[in-house]
């Protein structure tokens, strides 16, 4: 890919990852790939390269900033994060500008040390507030711990008015442009949505108030470059708007998701049935609901699915005194994740013994989501009584929603 500058004198230098199908581990699907986004920033004095990118594409960095400077030249190097898909290049990059000073925060000293060992590197630590300046254009620091790590902070260029968020604000997206306006606006939020639902969720009371304090630094923002995926250079308002929502468990005015979430395993189809009578019933009270059997579906798309949603209900027979252990990263996802301002129910099927819904309510309410009743158990195979009872789950869910909403 080549070299695009992104403003007068400053450049993305990055590398696109086009075989990505996984990120952190595997249940979070990157089925579009992913970008790793570095940018030098030319000054009049000096040269900054803000970030690098994850370690195998060390290559394309070096050789995207020969393209632009002698890499003798480069006089900083700024590590928003060190999670390794940003700070993986950093020793190549420190073996070719050995007189290149680091700027981080001071949470990002030791786990710089830690990953790559004592070098001897200059490395200085910065707060909000502090600023590098290279001559013509400056860098500012503001610090953003758990956006995505503890360490991790932003990058301003006020000249230009251009935040460099590292992982705010970011899409697993591989794309050969660079810009929000050359690819299609709902794959883009999409992506958007898929990445803060399953990244940032767990941290939006953060990112609430992180949006807060850049609002309060008075600070102009015309362009957000994010570490990785699409720069948003038409409409950075759309990203903040759509974080600002997301961050309090809003779903964003315009976008039409489902209402309501219903995911569900079953073991001889018991459990499927009542997940087909809820879904029916919440359908002809007019709720838009989608219908997951969890087998058959990707655990990171019903999790961006969860986040716009206002009601999560979840079914599973009961094996060994417990759920189907298909649904169980998906438990912990939500316990991880914490989904804002959620409803949820729960319900599911036993043979001689239950266990899985008293289960699946106790996750439920250790992610934070309010609890519609306590649960409904059908024993063997639901009958036509046991299928009103499910309409009925349905209808107690929805009528706290309709009040909840004032619908
Ligand atoms: Fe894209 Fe937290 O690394």
């Amino acid at each position: 890919m080549a070299v695009v500058e992104v403003k007068s004198g400053i450049y993305w230098v990055g590398a696109v990852d086009w075989d990505s199908r996984h990120f952190h581990g595997v249940t979070y699907t990157t089925r579009r790939g992913t970008t790793y986004n570095a940018y030098l920033v030319i000054g009049e004095q000096h040269k900054a390269l803000v970030d690098t990118v994850y370690t195998p594409f060390s290559d394309v960095l070096v050789s995207h900033l020969r393209e632009l400077v002698d890499l003798k030249d480069i006089d900083y190097v700024v590590v928003n994060h060190v999670e390794i898909d940003h700070s993986g290049a950093l020793p190549r990059i420190m073996e070719l500008c050995p007189q290149a000073q680091i700027y981080c925060s001071q949470r990002a000293v030791n786990p710089i040390k830690k990953h790559f060992g004592e070098h001897g590197w200059d490395i200085t630590a910065v707060k909000t507030g502090d600023i590098l300046d290279l001559g013509g254009k400056t860098i500012q620091f503001i610090e953003a711990p758990m956006l995505h790590w503890p360490d991790s902070m932003f990058s301003y260029v006020a000249e230009d008015k251009l935040l460099l968020p590292n992982d705010a604000f970011g899409q697993h997206l591989a794309s050969s442009q660079r810009f929000d306006d050359q690819v299609d606006n709902a794959i883009l939020m999409e992506e958007a949505a898929k990445y803060y639902a399953n990244i940032l969720m767990p941290f939006s009371t953060l990112v609430a108030r992180k949006l807060e304090e850049i609002s309060e630094l008075g600070i102009e923002i015309d362009t957000i470059a994010p570490s990785h995926g699409l720069i948003w250079r038409q409409d950075p308002g759309q990203i903040i708007t759509a974080y600002q929502n997301w961050a309090t468990g809003r779903q964003t005015p315009g976008r039409v998701s489902p209402e309501i979430v219903v995911v569900f395993d079953t073991m001889w189809g018991s459990t499927e049935k009542m997940a087909e009578a809820v879904v029916d019933e919440l359908s002809r009270q007019g709720w838009k609901v989608n219908l997951y059997s969890i087998g058959k579906s990707d655990y990171s798309d019903i999790m961006r699915e969860v986040l716009e949603a206002k009601a999560v209900i979840i079914g599973s027979s009961t094996i060994n005194n417990a759920m189907l252990p298909s649904l169980s990263p998906l438990m912990e996802d939500l316990v991880g994740l914490k989904p804002k301002g959620k409803l949820g129910a729960a319900f599911g099927s036993h043979g001689w013994k239950g266990g899985a819904v008293s289960q699946i309510a106790n996750k439920m309410a250790d992610a934070g989501i309010e609890l519609v009743g306590d649960g409904l158990m059908v024993q063997w195979v639901p009958n036509a009584e046991d299928l009103e009872a499910s309409r009925e789950l349905a209808r107690e869910v929805g009528a706290v929603l309709a009040k909840k909403y004032s619908r």
